[in-house]
């Protein structure tokens, strides 16, 4: 078709659903310009965005429903002796399917870390305490490893965005896939959203292009399928992939009891929770909807729920979100075949843009448009069956999120939980630990992927162990 009569037909649907703005500066566009706005216009879905604009952008209450209860989860430890004889069977099934290399590892990674100020991809930030690895490096470590222990090949698939696409593969290229095959490592881009005014009008970022943004950790559930991933898996056997974000440095990416539990209870999409630290802490709120498991994100859970206690005044919502999954391969699959939707949480964010009015573009100082992302929890809901498996905070969980000065989920606190967390694998197999008078750890201890991934994989190391002083800087490799 000739640009012109693809202008004609993009100009009448862009006035029947009043976003002919997007073609104020059409005079001023070279013929590539005219091509990619028409191309990317040409993509809409009108009906779709005309609803997402009513449904999302311009409603600022989030409907939830009254009936919101509590969820029952499996304890960290198990509580009596039947529970005890189905973590033994469910670690035992766990092992065995990771042996069998039916689990794959999944990593999230599209998102733009804004928070923590690290300019490129939240992955290569440098975090461990000794080694400075990266988050990216731990991970493959990990997963190495973890093929070496369990005695399968590891397939590791990473999700990315436009944002930050080229950039990470160059950095898993630059650095030769950490040790692990190039062909094992599945790197693809999550969809995206446009962007909008606060009054449901989408927004140019140039004269020639929207303004677009990563469809949220929700996208990859879509972005699997539809890049092949999921067929991927199927050609290799892979039946369950272990979900994680990437800005965990304590991941325990292959668990052989969360997969056990999983796959005994025949779940679709499970949860890893913690309890949380108070009623505010910023993680999600696993509770119950209709008898389904759901996520309620901090942001939106009112506070009268958020403080409810019980009659031993803990919190009848304590427990939280880590983004923690395990999600049959089968599940996304079904999913995408039945062509579902996931609703749209609205993020109101700064977004730059041309001034329609003059051609300049416009830096905002404070947040001006909308973002619309999904969830991946959004997707629990849809499960048939989902559980629920407690963790502790000091072995899983230390999120990298910001700068010292913002929060608690800062790269101070992560070192300082990945050294606790490895002083108390090294206390257990009857190392001795310098402590300072006040009982904080005094050295710095650092143990690599390679010579243990849990607590009990230390036990048969211990004759390489060197005794640890006061002040000392130790990495066990
Ligand atoms: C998230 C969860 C929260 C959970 C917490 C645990 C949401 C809305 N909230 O919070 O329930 O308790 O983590 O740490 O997710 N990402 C993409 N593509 C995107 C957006 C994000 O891949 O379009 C990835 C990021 O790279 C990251 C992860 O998703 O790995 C989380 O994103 P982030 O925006 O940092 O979530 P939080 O608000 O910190």
């Amino acid at each position: 078709m000739k640009i012109e009569e693809r202008y004609e037909k993009c100009s009448q649907l862009l006035q029947k659903y009043k976003q002919q703005h997007l073609l104020t500066f059409w005079d001023e566009l070279d013929d590539s310009g005219k091509d990619r706005l028409l191309k990317q216009i040409q993509e809409f879905d009108f009906e779709l965005l005309d609803e997402k604009i009513h449904r999302y952008v311009k409603n600022s209450s989030v409907k939830l429903p009254t009936n919101i209860e509590p969820v029952p989860e499996y304890p960290a430890l198990p509580q009596n002796s039947e529970q005890k004889e189905k973590y033994i069977k469910a670690k035992r099934l766990g092992t065995e399917l990771l042996s069998k290399g039916k689990v794959a590892a999944f990593v999230v990674a599209g998102g733009q870390g804004t928070r923590l100020g690290f300019d490129g991809p939240k992955g290569d930030f440098k975090i461990s305490p000794v080694k400075n690895k990266t988050l990216f490096q731990l991970f493959a470590e990990t997963i190495k490893a973890a093929g070496e222990k369990y005695g399968f090949e590891p397939r590791w698939y990473v999700m990315t965005s436009p944002l930050n696409h080229e950039p990470t593969r160059k950095i898993f290229r630059d650095n030769n896939f950490y040790g692990l095959k190039e062909q094992n490592v599945f790197i693809f881009q999550q969809g995206t959203e446009v962007n909008f005014s606060s009054d449901g009008k989408i927004l140019l970022e140039e004269k020639d292009a929207i303004a677009m943004s990563p469809d949220g950790h929700g996208g990859s559930l879509k972005a699997l399928y539809k890049n092949s991933a999921v067929a991927d898996m199927k050609a290799r056997g892979i039946e369950y992939i272990s979900y994680f974000q990437v800005d965990n440095p304590l991941i325990n990416i292959f668990d052989p009891l969360f997969i056990g539990l999983h796959v005994m209870d025949k779940a679709e999409m499970s949860s890893k929770a913690l309890t949380k630290a108070g009623p505010f802490e910023k993680v999600g709120n696993f509770c119950q909807i209709n008898g389904k498991v759901t996520v309620i994100e901090y942001s939106d859970l009112p506070g009268e729920l958020a403080e409810k206690k019980n009659k031993d005044d803990s919190l009848v919502f304590s427990l939280g979100s880590i983004a923690i999954h395990i999600i049959n391969r089968s599940f996304v699959e079904k999913l995408n075949t039945a062509g579902f939707t996931l609703p749209y949480h609205k993020a109101v964010k700064k977004i730059s843009y041309m001034d329609l009015q003059n051609g300049q573009k416009i830096e905002p100082q404070k947040p001006n448009g909308i973002k619309l992302e999904t969830f991946v929890f959004d997707a629990l809901p849809f499960a048939e069956k989902s559980i629920i498996l407690e963790t502790i905070r000091s072995e899983e969980f230390a999120p990298v999120k910001e700068d010292e000065s913002q929060g608690p989920d800062n790269t101070v606190v992560a070192k300082k939980m990945m050294i606790a967390r490895w002083a108390s694998w090294l206390e257990q197999a009857g190392v001795e630990i310098p402590k300072k008078p006040d009982s904080s750890i005094d050295c710095k201890i650092e143990i690599a992927p390679a010579f243990a991934i849990c607590r009990q994989d230390i036990e048969k190391k211990k004759d390489k162990i060197p005794q640890i002083k006061p002040g000392d800087t130790i990495c066990l490799e």
